[in-house]
């Protein structure tokens, strides 16, 4: 038997492993099945920035190994952008370029927790966090932010779960799964709490450009200059420019925990990829009319796809104000059709219905699904006919 570290041993499946397990296995059988699973832009990387990755290389310019904390004129288009977009100043040294938001995320728990520090975590969440956290041997204290609240929580319920070994919380806007967005006065509120009690603000802003219904998504830092110290900045090219595979994100907060991040990049990682970083920086720097497009065509396919989604008997749905998912209570669905849990539920959806979609338990609401509709209208409009056809089917038997 090999030994696994206690530590290692503590972290969780991915949930959608099972979940895409089961999607293989079934088209490998020939079955045709619509996945609503993914957590990435179905749109192709932009040519001038897969262009300025060729040219990088072309060049010899990534050959060698690059700065830790990425190559400087990287961390400058991620300053530039920044002060373009929120109005936000902030030095070369406070950036760091990593391997995915992912990375920054982990990276930070490594910088910030020592054995027993908890974080707040709201829940839903996304689901590497809490993996993250214990990973670093942080405690996560989980706030469980109900669909009635627009998937919010307040100060006061904040202040319900402080303790003395509180160290930071995480606030993902717009979130993954819920797609709920919080306002300039409900940060500037959170904000102003996590200054007096000196807890730490991860704001995860990798949906940042994809809103919705006129919404918009503000960055928490802008919102006061001790907010600003307050606050860890996460970011990256995954999302807003389709950059998933590219494997680039960055995080911008207090200088002293950037430079320890990219002490622990020296000895973890090196650097991120050449090519990508080159990328990344023609995404940042270019035209920016890719963004606005992708966005406007996911707001287009949430206008069809969400009164689908409302009509399947059984499924309650709250309208996501940005990201790409919806999360949707399908409770009542389950036990209608004879199911003991959700999961079970999503898993006879996959072999049944021929759709897939993740289950709410590695978001911390296992009453839930998670949908994407990274997928064009023709095939959402298909994925609802089959959920619907089955849950009929099954209600019946
Ligand atoms: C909320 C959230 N944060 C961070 C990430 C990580 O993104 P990446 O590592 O691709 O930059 C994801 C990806 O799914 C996400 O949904």
């Amino acid at each position: 038997m090999v030994k696994i570290s206690k530590r290692i041993a503590q972290v969780a499946e991915s949930p959608t492993l099972a979940t895409s397990a089961k999607v293989k296995e079934l088209k490998a059988q020939g079955h045709d099945i619509i996945s609503l699973t993914v957590g990435e832009p179905d749109f192709e990387t932009p040519k001038q920035i897969r262009d300025a990755a060729i040219e990088a290389i072309s060049q010899n310019k990534v050959n060698h190994y690059t700065p830790a904390a990425g190559i400087l004129p990287l961390r400058q288009a991620i300053v530039d952008y920044y002060q373009k977009y929120e109005g936000l100043d902030y030095q070369i040294n406070q950036v760091i370029v990593t391997e995915g938001a992912k990375n920054a995320l982990y990276s930070l728990f490594q910088v910030l927790l020592d054995e027993g520090d908890e974080v707040m975590i709201l829940a839903p969440y996304w689901v590497s966090y809490t993996e993250q956290v214990k990973l670093a041997g942080g405690v996560n204290v989980i706030i469980e932010a109900e669909m009635e609240n627009q998937f919010k929580v307040t100060v006061d319920e904040l202040e319900k779960h402080r303790t003395d070994k509180t160290v930071a919380i995480v606030l993902n806007s717009p979130n993954n799964p819920t797609g709920s967005i919080y306002s300039k006065e409900e940060l500037t509120a959170i904000g102003n709490w996590a200054v007096e009690h000196d807890i730490v603000i991860v704001a995860d802003e990798i949906y940042a450009k994809l809103c919705y219904n006129g919404n918009e998504a503000v960055s928490i830092a802008s919102l006061s200059e001790e907010i600003k110290k307050q606050t860890i900045i996460i970011n990256g090219v995954s999302k807003t420019y389709a950059m998933t595979g590219w494997r680039i994100g960055y995080a911008l907060g207090n200088k002293e925990v950037i430079g320890k991040m990219i002490d622990l990049a020296n000895h973890s990682t090196s650097n991120p990829a050449g090519p990508s970083q080159y990328a990344a920086l023609a995404a940042l720097e270019g035209e920016q009319d890719f963004v606005e497009k992708m966005r406007q065509t996911y707001e287009k396919r949430l206008s069809h796809f969400f009164p689908l989604l409302e009509s399947i008997p059984g499924f309650r749905v709250l309208k996501p104000q940005g990201a790409f998912y919806v999360f949707a209570h399908v409770k009542e669905a389950a036990e209608q059709t004879g199911y003991q849990s959700v999961s079970d539920f999503s898993l006879a959806m996959i072999e049944e219905a021929k759709v897939a979609v993740v289950s709410g338990d590695g978001f911390g609401f296992p009453d839930y699904v998670r949908i994407s509709y990274t997928q064009d209208e023709e095939t959402l409009t298909e994925a609802v006919n089959r959920i619907k056809a089955f849950i009929e089917k099954k209600t019946k038997e």
